[in-house]
């Protein structure tokens, strides 16, 4: 099997994943991290796309069988990292027209757009009805075999937040109103026939944009039941979707990761956030280096002491990308993954995982005051509920409590029998324009990336060439060699 690409141990393969993971040998990968394509949302213009199922469960069926691949290619303490956001029944007409909905949809008129169809029934959901894709798939891969771990809360953007509001994409998701009411025309379309417009619009012609103007006075907005005008608009409000799922899938019982290379500060979410962006070297990192507040992975030890494991809600912006692929996820998600799950190195001659030697120190009172301890870093509080079997709440407490204690890494050690170190290897099946690559190799691993479509992989390969090399994408190298 010839891979598209090649380089400093990185992989780039055209091709179905279906078809290309089983060329790859087995037991060969530390950690896998995707974003498979949703469902019903998007045509890659591609053969052999995964997506356009007639259905969410032919859809689930078929990654199931993907990442049955990638469980062969996984070590067995590997861990698997998936990306799905969930959508709504009922888009389809218009741009919508390539989704499955899309397809089912005669272009006559008995089916409308928003009218119930028998496969709306069939799948025991109406439009409108919010899929529930992403619990569905892990689901099904847990009855496949795989241990669900974790699923984490992507929250894109939040409400009800002073300090981070995030930035998501619109949706038009208005309640009952009374409007004023207009008239649209179309003045480029070929026919003055409404039927024949509204027909011509939903499969897709160009009829122009439409001239709107406040209405002179109809039967709608003047029948006496409204404000003289308005018409009465009932939109099917709901919150704006502002977050996908991350779920964290393991090969078995006793996986790897790495939980002192993800802690974070117990208190000041400033310093969190500030953490992430500084702990792949570069000026920023060198800066919180000669501060005393270093947190390197791939450069050197971290000495971040104390702190506490990250939540599963994680707020992380969609950062906007110039390239053509708008499914891409933002890098800044594959950090806290990659620094759980993949190992600072891998063995060179078996793969297993070295894991950090771990010296703890006093009690982190920082950590300890924000969980309720009094000022010596102890708990005197009483339960509120008395011990009925089991512990009390309180000794419970106690015990958590008294584990808080400042930690220290002070070097990884092999897992195994053997003394070499290797990069570990990042896979990711749907590789797009590699994002997982590149904060893969950012973070000293190697990475093998899966796409269907050369048009991707070739952004992919100039993605990632230019972190192997340091020479920026937009000026191919022999300029910067002409130029020296
Ligand atoms: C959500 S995108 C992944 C984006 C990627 N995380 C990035 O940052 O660019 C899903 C990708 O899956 C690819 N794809 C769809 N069907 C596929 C298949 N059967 N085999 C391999 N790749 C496929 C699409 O071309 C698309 O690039
Ligand atoms: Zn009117
Ligand atoms: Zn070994």
């Amino acid at each position: 099997m010839q891979p598209y690409w090649s380089a400093d141990g990185c992989e780039l393969y055209t091709g179905d994943v279906l078809e290309v993971l089983p060329g790859l040998p087995e037991r060969s990968v530390q950690c896998a991290i995707t974003s498979p394509p949703y469902w019903g949302l998007r045509d890659y213009g591609e053969e052999g796309q995964i997506g356009l199922e007639e259905t969410p469960e032919k859809y689930i069926e078929r990654m199931v069988e993907v990442f049955r691949g990638v469980r062969r290619v996984l070590r067995d303490d590997g861990t698997v990292w998936v990306n799905v956001g969930d959508g709504y029944a009922g888009h389809w007409g218009g741009d919508y027209a390539h989704t499955p909905w899309g397809q089912d949809r005669s272009p006559d008129e008995t089916t409308v757009p928003n009218k119930e169809t028998p496969d709306f029934k069939q799948h025991a959901f109406k439009p409108k009805d919010l899929l529930g894709i992403p619990w569905k798939l892990a689901f099904a891969l847990r009855a496949d075999g795989w241990y669900l771990r974790s699923a984490i809360v992507w929250a894109k953007g939040v409400s009800f937040c002073d300090s981070y509001s995030g930035s998501v994409m619109p949706e038009s998701v208005n309640g009952w109103r009374w409007e004023r009411c207009k008239t649209r025309t179309w003045p480029d379309a070929d026919t003055d026939s409404n039927e024949e417009l509204r027909r011509d619009r939903q499969n897709g012609r160009d009829c122009g944009e439409p001239e709107v103007e406040p209405c002179p006075g109809c039967e709608k907005c003047c029948d006496g039941h409204g404000p003289d005008g308005y018409v009465l608009r009932r939109g099917s409000w709901r919150p704006t979707s502002a977050h996908e799922y991350v779920f964290m899938l393991a090969k078995s019982a006793r996986y790897f990761c790495d939980a002192e290379a993800v802690r974070e500060p117990s208190g000041d979410p400033e310093g969190t956030a500030k953490r992430y962006e500084s702990s792949f070297g570069g000026e920023k990192n060198e800066a919180l280096n000669d501060s005393g507040l270093r947190q390197t992975k791939p450069e050197g030890e971290r000495t971040w002491d104390g702190g506490r494991n990250p939540r599963d809600v994680w707020t992380i912006g969609t950062s906007g990308t110039s390239r053509a692929h708008y499914a891409a996820y933002p890098e800044a998600l594959m950090k806290p993954i990659l620094q759980a799950a993949t190992p600072k190195h891998a063995c060179g001659v078996c793969g297993a995982p070295w894991a950090p030697v771990v010296t703890e120190g006093g009690p982190d009172m920082d950590h300890r005051k924000k969980c309720g301890s009094d000022r010596s870093g102890g708990y005197h509080g009483e339960g509120k509920v008395g011990p009925t079997r089991g512990q009390s709440a309180r000794d419970v407490k106690k015990n958590i409590l008294r584990g808080m204690n400042t930690r220290r890494v002070e070097r990884h050690h092999p897992t195994c029998e053997h003394d070499q170190k290797a990069r570990p290897v990042v896979l990711d099946p749907f590789s797009g324009t590699a994002t997982t690559g590149v904060a893969a190799v950012k973070q000293g691993c190697r990475h093998i990336g899966v796409d269907l479509s050369d048009e991707y992989n070739e952004m992919a390969k100039n993605r990632l060439r230019e972190v192997i090399t340091g020479v920026p994408e937009d000026e191919p190298e022999q300029c910067a060699l002409w130029m020296e």
